[in-house]
């Protein structure tokens, strides 16, 4: 496993982290049990994984907690999270420190290393950061958690305009944010601004359904180019990604995604969801191999940099929270 520093918080994360929601939720999503979760979590600390994301409402804070019982706490980084609002209403300060406390009991351990408001859209900011960053900065003053961070709703907020203000607040240590390779907005609108202030990264949608539903690529580009997103003339509809699959280059167009956003510069943690031990170790070897060829990275920025909303699907129904 490679490991980085995550922005100003300092603590050493490794590059690929476990994400335990998106669709999968740890093979939840699938009908798997919570043990079978607890296991691809062990899996991971097994290969290396050191970072693993989780959140009051995908119903796998259980899973993490029974899987890090094995090692020493301070092996793990664990990112939970509350969502600010519910049906339109948004959470009193009072009900996202229950929502801490109650992560806290889910996953069963004394602190949480980076505690993030999750999905905030832009509408929403200027409560979070008034509102709620002040009485959660006390919990983390008493113990409760670490670092503060924020998590954007990629499905809401396509050009990220939330993190482009977040990025100037200093009370928010780590940012989670939408980055592939047909959604680069991130690439000039965050990064050089996240590795500037410190901003730790953690970067999600990389996969998503986008790269690991058959065929949905190619529709989306046909659609694309349909609706003059792209040129009429675009090369290799059917296969609109094979360019990046030769000798020297990516093995598939998943081994493919995983580089592309692992070597993108201000990008710390790739974030990945699975719930089938192959899929967790073939990421993790993607996520550790060298850049993409220069020449695939600039056909990549130059076929597809002006896209803004495109593979960031909401996601499939999640559990109710406990
Ligand atoms: N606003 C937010 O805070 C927010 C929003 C979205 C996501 N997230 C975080 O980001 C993490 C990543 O989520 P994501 O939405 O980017 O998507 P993702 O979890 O990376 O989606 C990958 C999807 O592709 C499948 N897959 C994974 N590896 C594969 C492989 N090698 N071959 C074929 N299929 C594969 C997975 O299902 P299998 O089980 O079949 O592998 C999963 O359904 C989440 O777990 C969560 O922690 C946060």
């Amino acid at each position: 496993m490679d490991y980085t520093t995550l922005g100003k918080t300092g603590l050493r994360v490794s590059v690929a982290g476990l994400g335990c929601g998106g669709n999968s939720r740890l093979g939840m999503g699938a009908g798997k049990s919570m043990e079978d979760a607890a296991q691809v979590v062990r899996k991971a600390i097994e290969l290396g994984v050191n970072y693993f994301d989780t959140a009051r409402n995908y119903g796998t804070e259980p899973a993490v907690g029974a899987a890090i019982k094995d090692v020493p706490r301070d092996s793990v980084v664990i990112s939970t999270k509350s969502t600010i609002k519910v049906d339109g209403v948004r959470y009193t300060a009072a009900q996202v420190l229950d929502h801490l406390n109650n992560s806290l009991k889910q996953l069963d351990t004394d602190y949480i290393d980076v505690y993030m408001l999750h999905g905030v859209a832009p509408v929403d900011y200027d409560y979070a950061l008034e509102t709620l960053a002040e009485p959660l900065l006390k919990e983390r003053d008493k113990g409760k958690f670490r670092h503060l961070g924020i998590t954007e709703t990629a499905p809401r907020d396509p050009t990220q305009e939330m993190l482009q203000r977040a990025v100037h607040e200093p009370c928010w240590e780590v940012a989670m944010l939408a980055y592939h390779m047909l959604n680069q907005n991130a690439r000039t609108k965050l990064f050089p601004h996240m590795l500037e202030k410190g901003v730790g990264t953690l970067l999600m949608f990389v996969v998503r359904n986008i790269f690991s539903v058959p065929g949905l690529l190619e529709k989306t580009v046909a659609d694309l180019v349909k609706n003059g997103d792209l040129p009429d003339d675009f090369p290799n509809k059917d296969d609109p990604l094979g360019f990046l699959v030769h000798d020297g280059g990516a093995t598939t167009i998943l081994d493919a995604a995983y580089r592309f956003a692992r070597h993108q510069p201000g990008a710390d943690v790739v974030l990945f969801g699975t719930g089938n031990p192959d899929h967790l170790q073939s990421n993790i070897d993607s996520i550790l191999k060298p850049p993409l060829p220069d020449a695939d990275v600039t056909m990549l920025h130059d076929m597809f940099g002006a896209l803004t909303t495109v593979g960031l699907d909401s996601p499939d129904s999640m559990p109710k929270p406990k």
